[in-house]
């Protein structure tokens, strides 16, 4: 069983429910993700990309790729190095969108687009230098499962980072946080998205993921090693990292 925001539901019935929501907020995704965090978010995925050690000719994987920020990140970050990016998610309309976006950047070539469910890959064992996801890990059906895809397709050595919404560790913020999420971002889903159970389902989902040790540990259990984690404006965000 999983949860889809506050409410229990079979593993399946989630991975259904996300598709079709991300499907609904395809077209507004990028402009709340401004609005909701005013602008932060670029600052989190920026940083989140800079700390990752990537290789010169590096297969990398950015799962739930959504609108492609990760995957266009990297490939502007790390021009020079002759990178393969796997773009991938479970909504098609979301990888159409980082397509075209790609597109509008200049990023032509380096980046592939496979519509598929984190929880089983179109990949051989071993096959891949990185695995990055961010803000997918909340959402997939069952988290163990797509952690164990995540270890079975990196190689030996390779390198595995999340950016996650994570659990606020500063006891003053964590109320304004909570206020500000539970009567703000809906609003905002409500006029901008003209979806307020959407953003409903942003701010539950983000209270059902594990904390930072939890994932943590979740990580060690699917066989990382090398396990960390840092915690971005005050573990509002963190990014976990581990080896294979
Ligand atoms: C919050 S968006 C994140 C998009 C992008 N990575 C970003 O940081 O802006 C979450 C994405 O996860 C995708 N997703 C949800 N469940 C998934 C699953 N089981 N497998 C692959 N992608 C999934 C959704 O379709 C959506 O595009």
């Amino acid at each position: 069983m999983a949860f889809f925001g506050f409410q229990h539901v079979e593993d399946f019935v989630k991975t259904d429910k996300v598709k079709d929501l991300f499907s609904r907020v395809t077209n507004s995704y990028d402009v709340m993700n401004d609005v909701m965090s005013l602008g932060v978010h670029r600052l989190w995925k920026n940083y989140f990309i800079k700390k990752m050690l990537i290789k010169p000719g590096d297969s990398i994987v950015d799962m739930a790729s959504g609108t492609g920020d990760i995957a266009q990140g990297v490939m502007e970050q790390y021009r020079f190095l002759n990178l393969h990016i796997m773009a991938m998610d479970l909504t098609e309309s979301m990888l159409l969108s980082g397509k075209h976006k790609a597109i509008d950047k200049g990023i032509i070539h380096g980046i592939d687009y496979t519509v598929c469910d984190a929880e089983n890959l179109p990949l051989p064992d071993d096959s891949v230098d990185v695995y990055t996801c961010a803000y997918g890990m909340r959402n997939v059906g069952n988290l163990e499962k797509a952690l164990n895809e995540a270890h079975r397709v990196l190689k030996k050595d390779g390198r595995f980072y999340c950016l996650e919404f994570s659990a606020v560790e500063n006891a003053y913020l964590k109320p304004v946080y909570d206020f500000y999420s539970f009567q703000f971002i809906p609003t905002f889903g409500k006029y901008i998205a003209n979806d307020a159970p959407a953003y409903q389902y942003l701010v539950e989902s983000i209270r059902k993921f594990p904390s930072q040790e939890s994932f943590k540990s979740m990580l060690e259990t699917a066989g990382f090693h090398n396990v960390t984690f840092e915690n971005l404006s005050c573990g509002i965000t963190a990014i976990h990292s581990g080896k294979k």
